[in-house]
């Protein structure tokens, strides 16, 4: 298993590119099982988990074709047609639901277009219990007949769904994807009440429109569905990944660099963006992005609690906590999305870090310096923390299990050594 090693100590600068969304490209993928016509997808990034959603929607009968990379129009990413003219299966197994959780987003489309799906329950994971019982209940409410039967969702709609008005009782993005993708072929109007408003969410609002989907007030909690009969092919440009350009505005801060984020929109970051500006990080727009600088001013503690969007995103709520660990002054973070969000704080701990968890809360007192150790992380968001605190950190980290980073982080040491940084990959059996 691949390892990254990092040498702490050295601010970066220089520039770097914002990959494509990972959250945006998941729910994009999903939405060409609505339409037996060819979804092209611009600007996908390269990662762990594009490649399962990828494998997961080949079994259901997508033709898939990756056309590399393309530089024009300022991105990196790839170009990728995905056409879904026949459905071969209409059931997503549990062999590839447990890989990755967001696979649950198959089953909106496929009910949608097939009439029923079979898509395994994610079961558990490590940051929390994430049911899908605001999936479920929501396809109840378009007509559908659902049943839980040995792990699985079985959901059937012969007779097609029925638009209807849905009211979450909680903020969920995967459930807002899920029921704006099965409402654009529901007959009638549906009304999305308390709808997630992440950037994720509008940027598949606007391919679904472009594939002829009705739908209004995207960008709003309440999003109106008005289904039509068929869905076609659309070219689409997946957004710039906002949690990625807020982990390398982090790696900037903490090491008193100053960086430019190619490709980033600060109008998707302005929560963090203000705690920043306050912590002492100083933002400024770009022709290409935008650039964030830490080389005037100490990092001073700041209070956090993640929200839904527009709040404080929980994506970047482990890298806040990393960058906390190195202000003056104590810092409150709370966590109210996921309920076992702190896996990072043990790790940060061995790096000498001062933390005290009270429930939701985590008290971080700064310190004037970590030292590097082995770590290793359980999920995404807190493997990556630990890569800023070793940026900070005095002497060498070693991350283990870094398949976690490389489910959403695209060539992390390469954008990150690109700006000064002291970090490299050790492959495989070189790092078992
Ligand atoms: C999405 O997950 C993201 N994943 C997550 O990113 C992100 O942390 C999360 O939204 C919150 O912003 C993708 O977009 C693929 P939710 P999702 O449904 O859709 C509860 C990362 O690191 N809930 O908005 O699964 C749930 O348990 C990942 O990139 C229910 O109770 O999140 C949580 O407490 C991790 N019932 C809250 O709602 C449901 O049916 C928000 O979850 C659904 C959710």
């Amino acid at each position: 298993m691949d390892k990254i090693r990092i040498r702490g100590g050295k601010s970066l600068h220089g520039s770097l590119h914002v990959s494509g969304a990972k959250n945006a490209a998941l729910p994009l993928m999903a939405a060409s099982l609505l339409t037996d016509q060819t979804l092209t997808l611009v600007n996908l990034p390269h990662l762990a988990d594009i490649t399962t959603m990828a494998n997961l929607l080949s079994q259901h009968g997508v033709s898939i074709h990756m056309n590399g990379h393309a530089a024009e129009g300022g991105h990196t990413g790839r170009v990728v047609e995905l056409s879904a003219g026949t459905i071969a299966s209409t059931t997503a197994p549990y062999d590839l639901v447990r890989k990755m959780r967001a696979s649950v987003l198959v089953l909106g489309p496929l009910l949608a277009r097939c009439g029923q799906a079979q898509v395994s329950l994610p079961g558990g994971c490590a940051i929390g219990t994430r049911p899908v019982d605001l999936h479920i209940q929501g396809l109840e409410q378009l007509g559908a007949e659902i049943e839980l039967r040995e792990g699985y969702v079985h959901a059937r709609a012969p007779r097609g769904l029925t638009g209807t008005r849905i009211l979450f009782p909680k903020v969920s993005v995967g459930a807002t994807e899920n029921l704006l993708m099965a409402a654009t072929l529901a007959r009638g109007e549906t009304i999305l009440a308390n709808a997630a408003r992440e950037p994720e969410v509008s940027d598949l609002a606007h391919c679904l429109v472009a594939m002829g989907a009705r739908i209004e007030g995207i960008g709003t909690d309440t999003l109106r569905v008005i289904g039509v009969d068929g869905l076609h092919g659309a070219t689409h440009q997946v957004i710039a990944d906002r949690i990625e350009t807020g982990t390398y505005v982090m790696a900037a801060a903490i090491t008193g660099g100053d960086i430019e984020l190619i490709g980033g929109r600060m109008d998707d970051l302005t929560a963090m963006i203000a705690v920043l500006s306050k912590a002492g990080v100083d933002f400024e727009p770009t022709d290409r992005g935008f650039r964030a600088a830490r080389t005037r001013r100490p990092l001073r503690g700041v209070d956090v609690m993640t929200e839904p969007y527009p709040g404080f995103p929980t994506d970047l709520q482990a890298q806040m906590m990393a960058l906390m660990c190195a202000a003056e002054g104590a810092a409150m973070i709370t966590e109210t999305i996921f309920e076992n969000r702190f896996m990072h704080v043990p790790e940060l701990a061995r790096m000498g870090a001062d933390i005290t968890v009270h429930g939701a809360s985590a008290l971080v007192r700064g310190v004037p310096y970590l030292t590097g150790a082995p770590v290793m992380a359980t999920d995404l968001r807190a493997s990556v923390s630990l890569v800023l605190a070793g940026l900070f950190a005095r002497g060498e980290t070693v991350l283990n299990r870094v398949y976690h980073l490389d489910r959403g982080y695209e060539r992390l040491e390469e954008k990150l050594a690109g700006c000064g940084a002291d970090v490299e990959r050790i492959r495989g059996e070189a790092a078992a």
